[in-house]
């Protein structure tokens, strides 16, 4: 049945809203607004479904649902630290996938398959069983990514005994019983088929490590995207349809970004599964001395420099300890030394994560150097100052070929004269694996929250 005019026409409007929306989201400045116009089309498009289908079946439950999602997601959504953003994002978006595969289970028993005379549209059906498959396996993905996210299990690869065999099987069945589900469809091959996948979808994600995450959300967002828009066919909804698909090119353009700036290849981080191997989980867990200094030190140290790197991560942010690195950038500049900011594309927990922070504390954009600007520089840099970051600056992303994150461009600190690491304890970075570089000769730590730390240097470098 063709929509009323009135009805396409505010299609046309919430689909603009999308559009400008995504591209609002595109840069700091405008993402706010972006924001807000994305959500007011969202707003639109489910009022005017009330309006468009009055005598709609159900409205209690679904008024009540709409009701517990708002107690539940504003307040969530609101109070959430910038640092818990990405697993607040993941758990959504796990969220979305499920309530997608949900919908088309509904649609699979309104078809009427199975019942006698049942005509079978075999296009939904097909929309159907791929909305089934994607959506459980972007939410049980998206819910083990939440958890590593969470750190409520560990960041490093979980590599089940015969897991890469274990995932081929779960793979190969899970599109058996899809294709089955087409050919003779019935409940009971529904419901292994949604078994399976939620199976895969914890299949795929456990064996992925903590450094590549960034690529395993973003892929995630793509396969939610791409379920909304096949259950937008199935429901006949257009605008489901036009929103899923931009989620799905946007994911998709986002997993490539990453996976670019990781170093992998997209196929590698999806069917790292099936390759990987339980060397790339080992760890040393071995005690070493290292170098340690106080504040005096550290700002002796910078007193000498004529150089100076700064380059945050996402202890940086943990400590919100943006305002007082700035101050202390000042501080040096206004003593003639040369100071900027290495910027890692994954540094932090979400892309842009550093550029947002230090825009926060409105740190010149021209002091910002992104990693393959910046790389030749550092050898002749006096003192590079960590500031919570770890895996982005680990040389075994070099040098280990068993090390979870081997083959990721890193900011090549090393080089420098000096380096003070400013972090509160010996703990690994989000990869959950040594780094070699805090046991080098040129290395020294300033053990401490990172804004107290930051705050005692300022004060040091005041007083010399
Ligand atoms: P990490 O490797 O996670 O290291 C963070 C460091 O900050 C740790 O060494 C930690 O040591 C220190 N730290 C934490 N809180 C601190 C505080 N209050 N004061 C001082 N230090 C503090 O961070 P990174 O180098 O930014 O690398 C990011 C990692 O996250 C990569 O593995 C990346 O793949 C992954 N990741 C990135 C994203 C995106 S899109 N950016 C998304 C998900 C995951 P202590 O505990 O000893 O203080």
């Amino acid at each position: 049945m063709v929509a009323p005019v009135w009805l396409q026409f505010v299609d046309l409007l919430v689909a603009i809203c999308f559009i400008l929306g995504l591209k609002g989201l595109s840069g700091p400045k405008t993402a706010r607004n972006g924001n807000l116009i994305g959500a007011f089309g969202a707003v639109v498009a489910v009022v005017v479904l009330f309006i468009a289908h009055p005598g709609m079946n159900n409205l209690p439950l679904i008024i009540g649902a709409i009701v517990i999602g708002l107690l539940i997601g504003v307040p969530a959504a609101r109070g959430v630290k910038m640092t818990a953003m990405p697993q607040m994002v993941a758990l959504f978006n796990g969220v979305g996938g499920g309530a997608a595969a949900l919908i088309s289970i509904i649609e699979f028993f309104e078809m009427g398959v199975g019942e006698p005379g049942a005509e079978i549209n075999y296009g939904a059906l097909a929309a159907t069983v791929f909305t089934v498959v994607i959506g459980s396996i972007a939410f049980t993905g998206s819910i083990l990514t939440f958890l590593k996210l969470q750190e409520l299990i560990t960041t490093r690869p979980i590599v089940l005994p015969a897991g890469p065999f274990v995932t081929g099987l779960v793979a190969v069945a899970t599109l058996v019983a899809a294709v089955w589900l087409l050919v003779a469809p019935s409940t009971l091959v529904l419901i292994v088929l949604l078994v399976l996948s939620l199976l895969a979808g914890i299949m795929l994600v456990l064996p992925v490590g903590g450094a590549d995450v960034p690529i395993v959300i973003s892929l995630l967002n793509a396969f939610t995207g791409l379920s909304v828009a096949a259950s937008g066919y199935v429901l006949g909804n257009v605008l489901l349809i036009i929103a899923g698909t931009l989620v799905g090119a946007a994911g998709t353009l986002l997993t490539r970004e990453m996976a670019h700036a990781m170093g992998r290849s997209v196929s590698k981080t999806m069917f790292g599964a099936f390759t990987a191997t339980a060397a790339a989980a080992a760890g040393t867990g071995e005690e070493r001395p290292v170098k340690t200094s106080t504040a005096q030190d550290v700002a002796i140290m910078l007193e000498y420099a004529s150089k100076v790197l700064i380059v945050p991560g996402y202890g940086l942010a943990v400590a919100q300890a943006q305002q007082t690195i700035r101050e202390l950038a000042d501080l040096l500049s206004e003593k003639g030394i040369d100071v900027a900011y290495a910027i890692h594309p994954v540094a932090g927990r979400m892309p842009g994560h550093m550029n947002v922070l230090l825009a926060e504390a409105n740190v010149p954009y021209e002091q910002l150097r992104e990693l393959d600007d910046v790389n030749p520089e550092f050898a002749s840099t006096d003192v590079v100052i960590v500031v919570g970051a770890n895996d982005v600056v680990n040389p075994a992303a070099k040098s280990d070929p068993n090390a979870p994150i081997f083959g990721m461009p890193i900011l090549d600190v090393s080089a420098a004269k000096q380096v003070v690491f400013l972090k509160r304890s010996m703990r690994p970075g989000f990869a959950g694996i040594e780094n070699e570089l805090l046991y080098q000769d040129g290395t020294t730590l300033l053990f401490g929250d990172a804004k107290a730390s930051l705050t005692d240097v300022v004060s040091a470098v005041k007083e010399l």
